[in-house]
């Protein structure tokens, strides 16, 4: 299962790079505005910090518009992946830029309709939003489970990353399902790591080995 990270934070994103778990990035207009940067420049030095897809999203909705975006945003880096939101002419351009060999990410999919069309399309990744279903009390993850069975009755290579992730039981619910991208924000991510065992343990090894008066070093 492939980690991307789910911020336009530029620190936060060379901290976790640095861990080597980071395998992209993705962005929105929503985490672009939190950064305050422009969308070019933070855009580059996020490409700069990991290797691996960063998606950037177009905010056009019509096809030409995407189309006049989608040149623009590709020629930042080889590592970006034009999001298209789920639409006919999203989908169109999505058809048009994977037919030639470049990454697209169909964001905003809330149901297993729409991310059947955006495999027909050639999507790279579908983004799926777990979350916001949760928020309306519906169960976000029932529809990894819908999308995970689709794709392989058809063995559609477009890989499902689960978007809109709040908490570590998401990450581990969509790595049961089988999802292959999880995008996750920073402070999630951090959680992943951590568990009251592992400190309260440590702490104790620690307090043993000092009594040893022994050093590795
Ligand atoms: C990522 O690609 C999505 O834009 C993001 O996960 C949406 O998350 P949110 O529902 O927390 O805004």
């Amino acid at each position: 299962m492939k980690f991307f990270l789910d911020t336009a934070e530029i620190d936060d994103i060379r901290e976790l790079a640095a861990s080597g778990l980071v395998d992209g990035v993705t962005t929105n207009p929503s985490l672009i505005m939190k950064s305050g940067r422009d969308i070019f420049e933070v855009t580059k030095e996020i490409c700069d910090a990991v290797d691996g897809p960063v998606s950037a999203e177009a905010t056009a909705l019509d096809y030409d518009g995407i189309l006049r975006e989608a040149d623009k945003l590709y020629d930042i880096s080889d590592q970006i992946t034009l999001k298209v939101p789920l639409t006919v002419d999203g989908l169109k351009a999505c058809k048009h830029f994977t037919s030639q060999g470049k990454m697209v990410n169909v964001t905003l999919c809330f149901s297993a309709s729409q991310a059947l069309l955006a495999a027909k399309a050639g999507a790279t990744f579908i983004s799926p939003f777990i979350g916001r279903h949760d928020d309306i009390s519906q169960d976000g993850m029932a529809l990894i489970e819908d999308i995970r069975v689709i794709y392989d009755n058809y063995n559609f290579s477009t890989e499902i990353l689960v978007a809109s992730i709040r908490h570590p039981l998401h990450v581990v619910d969509a790595a049961r399902i089988g999802a292959d991208v999880a995008t996750i924000p920073p402070a999630v991510m951090h959680k992943l790591f951590r568990h009251p065992l592992t400190d309260s343990g440590l702490e104790a090894f620690l307090k043993d080995w000092e009594k040893t008066g022994q050093s590795i070093a």
